[in-house]
């Protein structure tokens, strides 16, 4: 999509369809002063609507004589609770209705008083251009949608022009994730999102390290591999670094899941456990490769971002892991698989033993680790633990800019009992209440705890069954835009920090 920014009056746009919202208790001055003349024809049509400028109301009328054909008019709801998370959502809602209507350029105007002007454009693109993506590749024959060629983003000053290719960067990276998830098992595997993680590194000049089977193997990596062994499908560990230009200040570690079938293994998903959903299973790699997209062409001043992944998928076959088998991971614990579904933590540990090792000023991991998250949070909010307050609070403001659920859940010592295995020095899985968080305790075991960690549970998240105000169904990109948001943030501190 394009966007052009302006900030000339509605009318003088030169668009062939207008998007409005209106507040509930204002409305009729508001159209007032976006659309001048024509307000009292459009007022009156409205009134016929019994319009009252309810939040998620939503007219389409189509208009007589000189200028704009269309008009798109969004309820807004009280001025007292339209915040950014509206904003966006209102632009997204108003760009979904302007499908169909082949629209040469759509104006849209929305009330941004209230913002400041950077982040107005962030949910405006940001809710916009997310709002239409479509995923056509696995369709035979293509209808045309009928999508606007253009937005033009009024009350927005030409001079935020030069800011679009950095929104449109984190779009292409929250797109790039979306087309991973929602790939099905046969076409996303470990060696196509190690070709994926190439095409990234040529294109945009990152670092790629690859470490098959036997790389993993010289590292002991035996989680991992336990986990790797029941496929036919070779594992891939990958791992991208992307520098800045300048000087290195701060090293950060991404972390992804990256499990791109997970059938349970010989605890094998039954019933109403949605295996066939089980693609999703490498969301967390989708999120980091989807930063990494943004990251790598942004290249944040001071920061070096190494994204991590230790791809696979977790499958039956007589050379799979035994349910009950003692494996040994690289930092050398010993761990009792008394479940084999249990499978993104084993590999996690490896990749943040790995991790540790590149001595990072933090890491944050992403997983669809446990199903016990999806049923705390449901699919909108993810889950995070870190025993660091400091991460804890960046990662809280960087979802909230991001517009991303996301909540700080706790790291119960107590609960280690659960994982106590009679045999190794741990069992893979404890008991089922709170299950989400023995899993964030399993996963710290293997963190040095002299490095600010934080991990995210996306299991609810990645997915979208029905589809929200600013998510078409299906994948939704979950977790790019906090990670963006999280590493921007890192960047402009230590900037800041420099200049004191
Ligand atoms: N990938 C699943 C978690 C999951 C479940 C994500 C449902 C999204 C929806 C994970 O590997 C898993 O199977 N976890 C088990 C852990 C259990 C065996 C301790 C779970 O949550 O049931
Ligand atoms: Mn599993
Ligand atoms: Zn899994």
């Amino acid at each position: 999509m394009n966007f052009r920014c302006s900030s000339a009056p509605l009318a003088d746009l030169g668009c062939d369809g207008l998007a409005i919202g209106l507040f509930s208790s204002t409305w009729e001055q508001q159209l007032a002063g976006l659309l001048g003349p024509r307000a009292s024809e459009v007022q009156a049509l409205l009134e016929q609507r019994q319009f009252k400028g309810k939040p998620r109301e939503q007219v389409t009328l189509t208009l007589p004589g000189e200028g704009a054909k269309l008009l798109l008019v969004a309820g807004l709801g009280e001025p007292e609770h339209f915040d950014t998370q509206g904003l966006r959502q209102a632009a997204a809602r108003l760009a979904q209705a302007s499908r169909g209507w082949y629209l040469n350029s759509l104006g849209l105007a929305l009330p941004l008083e209230a913002f400041a002007p950077d982040q107005a454009l962030g949910a405006l693109v940001q809710g916009g251009q997310l709002a239409l993506f479509q995923d056509l590749r696995f369709r035979s024959e293509v209808e045309p949608s009928g999508d606007p060629k253009e937005i033009c983003l009024q009350g927005i000053a030409e001079s935020l022009q030069e800011q679009l290719p950095q929104q449109q960067a984190i779009c292409a990276g929250v797109e790039l994730a979306r087309e991973l998830v929602a790939a099905p098992p046969n076409v996303v595997n470990s060696l196509s999102l190690e070709a994926t993680a190439r095409s990234l590194a040529d294109e945009f000049g990152c670092e790629l390290t690859v470490l098959d089977e036997a790389a993993c193997r010289e590292r002991n990596m035996g989680a991992y591999l336990a986990v790797a062994q029941g496929a036919s499908i070779p594992p891939r560990f990958l791992h991208l670094v992307i520098r800045p230009n300048g000087v290195v200040r701060r090293r950060l570690v991404l972390i992804g899941k990256g499990l791109t079938f997970d059938s349970g293994g010989y605890n094998l998903k039954v019933g109403s456990s949605q295996i066939e959903l089980m693609k999703f299973d490498m969301g967390g790699c989708g999120a980091v490769l989807g930063a990494a997209r943004t990251l790598a062409q942004l290249k944040p001043e001071g920061l070096e971002i190494h994204i991590i992944s230790a791809t696979t998928e977790n499958m039956i076959s007589g050379e799979a892991i035994h349910p009950g088998a003692i494996v040994t991971a690289s930092n050398g614990k010993t761990i009792e698989i008394n479940n084999t579904d249990a499978e993104g933590r084993l590999t996690l540990a490896d990749a943040l033993v790995y991790a540790c090792g590149l001595e990072p000023d933090a890491i944050v991991d992403l997983a669809t680790l446990t199903g016990a998250c999806v049923v705390a949070l449901g699919s909108e909010i993810a889950g995070y633990w870190s025993p660091d307050d400091t991460l804890a609070a960046q990662l809280n403001a960087a979802a909230q800019r991001a517009g991303e659920g996301l909540w700080r859940m706790p790291l119960q010592a107590s609960y280690k009992e659960g994982l106590k295995s009679g045999i190794a020095d741990m069992k893979n899985t404890g008991p089922r209440p709170g299950g989400s968080i023995t899993a964030a305790l399993f996963l710290q075991e293997f963190v040095n705890a002299e490095i600010p960690w934080a991990h995210m549970d996306i299991a609810g998240t990645v997915w979208s069954e029905k589809g929200r105000a600013q998510d078409p169904a299906g994948a939704t990109g979950y977790g790019v835009r906090t990670l963006v948001e999280w590493c921007l943030a890192i960047a402009a501190e230590q900037k800041e920090g420099l200049s004191q």
